[in-house]
């Protein structure tokens, strides 16, 4: 087993490392000459992009978020509406569903049973399924109209670390490929966006070399009792990741925040010593949005918090404001959840370790739930 460590301690540390590849082989060959194509699209059918008018994306867990995050670049791009839906709600409320809809169902194990009877729910209906799955001839993949596979590797550990990474870069891939068909994007704008897509892997490398420094402030605050995460647009479901790592393997009470949502209620949580991760948009692209990340932190701050900030390299804002600040490389916006992403995983997992806990086999979950 230590062999298949990889000398890391634990299935999850060596996943977390595998970050880059997992996104590096999931788009190797999927675009040519600044454009995607993705001949696993060609079963739903020629012009099939152009007839839809709705996108359903159904998963469970660290795939649920993935989907969170992709969704905005995916209706930002494409120009149609995406929804997502955790697949064990989804089926229970009646939704609209036809056959003017795409069902997106995103799992690692391809065999979730709650995300199985979703994609059977849909296609009752009508709906063409798409599966993203991490597992050739699962379940899933099998029961569906096209598969796009995310390269990830075999994932160990029951957190979910490189394969989430890998589907939100599979998903951006659909997006292009749906804004290539529909137009939505000029030529020039999808050549632009994969030519950064393409520098995404060596900028993940640059921030795992925070793993360290991030251990030492796990080892720090091993008897911390709870972690709050805040973020905005795609920030928003990385802070709801990034506390679901928490609590599934350091088993800490943490919660993810939308930040503009801090004033409606959970600033009063805010005491002193309160730890709280918030997740920094680059004051390049958005003079609207990272002012007001900048005083969400003032206001935590004087009320005591302990701010950890993820934020861009050369961010002069955060870094008179912040306890810590993790940074990350400069990107284009649609990225920075890919980069963000990663300090909050070795977060976990360090901390995990640091209580001492058996990180790869946590108690009470299972990698693939296959019962509903
Ligand atoms: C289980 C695992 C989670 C995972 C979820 C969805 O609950 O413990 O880590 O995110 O299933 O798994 P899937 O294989 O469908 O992505």
């Amino acid at each position: 087993a230590a062999a298949e460590k990889g000398g890391w301690p634990s299935f999850m540390a060596k996943e977390i490392s595998e970050d880059p590849e997992a996104i590096e082989n999931t788009i190797r060959g999927r675009f040519h000459e600044g454009r995607v194509t993705l001949p696993d699209l060609d079963a739903l059918g020629e012009g099939y992009f152009r007839e839809i008018d709705r996108i359903i994306i159904v998963a469970c867990g660290t795939a649920y978020y993935s989907g969170q995050t992709a969704a905005y670049m995916l209706e930002k791009w494409s120009r149609i509406p995406v929804q997502v839906e955790l697949a064990h709600e989804f089926r229970y409320r009646d939704p609209v569903v036809d056959e003017r809809c795409l069902i997106v169902s995103l799992s690692q194990s391809g065999e979730t049973m709650d995300t199985l009877m979703a994609v059977r729910f849909a296609r009752e209906r009508g709906a063409k399924t798409l599966s993203i799955c991490n597992t050739q001839g699962a379940t899933i993949p099998r029961e569906s109209d096209a598969v796009v596979y995310t390269h990830a590797g075999p994932e160990v550990a029951v957190a979910s670390t490189k394969a989430f990474v890998a589907q939100i870069a599979a998903i951006y891939l659909l997006a292009l490929h749906a804004a290539q068909a529909r137009q939505t994007l000029t030529d020039a704008e999808v050549a632009h966006i994969l030519a950064e897509f393409e520098t995404i892997p060596d900028k993940v490398r640059e921030v795992l070399q925070h793993h360290d420094r991030i251990r030492e402030l796990a080892n720090w605050m091993a008897d911390t009792r709870s972690v709050l995460y805040l973020g905005r647009n795609t920030g928003f479901p990385i802070a709801l990741e990034g506390a679901l790592k928490l609590k599934e393997i350091a088993y800490i009470h943490a919660e993810g925040f939308a930040a503009g949502e801090l004033k409606h209620g959970p600033i009063a949580l805010i005491e002193p010593g309160q730890p709280v991760f918030v997740l920094v948009p680059s004051p390049r692209y958005d003079d609207t949005l990272h002012p007001k990340i900048v005083s969400n932190i003032q206001e935590i701050r004087a009320r005591g918090a302990r701010v950890l900030a993820v934020a861009e390299v050369s961010d002069a804002a955060v870094l008179p404001i912040a306890d810590e600040v993790f940074t990350v490389p400069p990107t284009d916006p649609a990225f920075e959840p890919l980069l963000h992403v990663v300090p909050l995983q070795i977060f976990a997992l360090e901390l995990s370790t640091a209580k001492g806990l058996d990180v790869d086999q946590p108690r009470n979950l299972a990698k693939s739930v296959t019962v509903e």
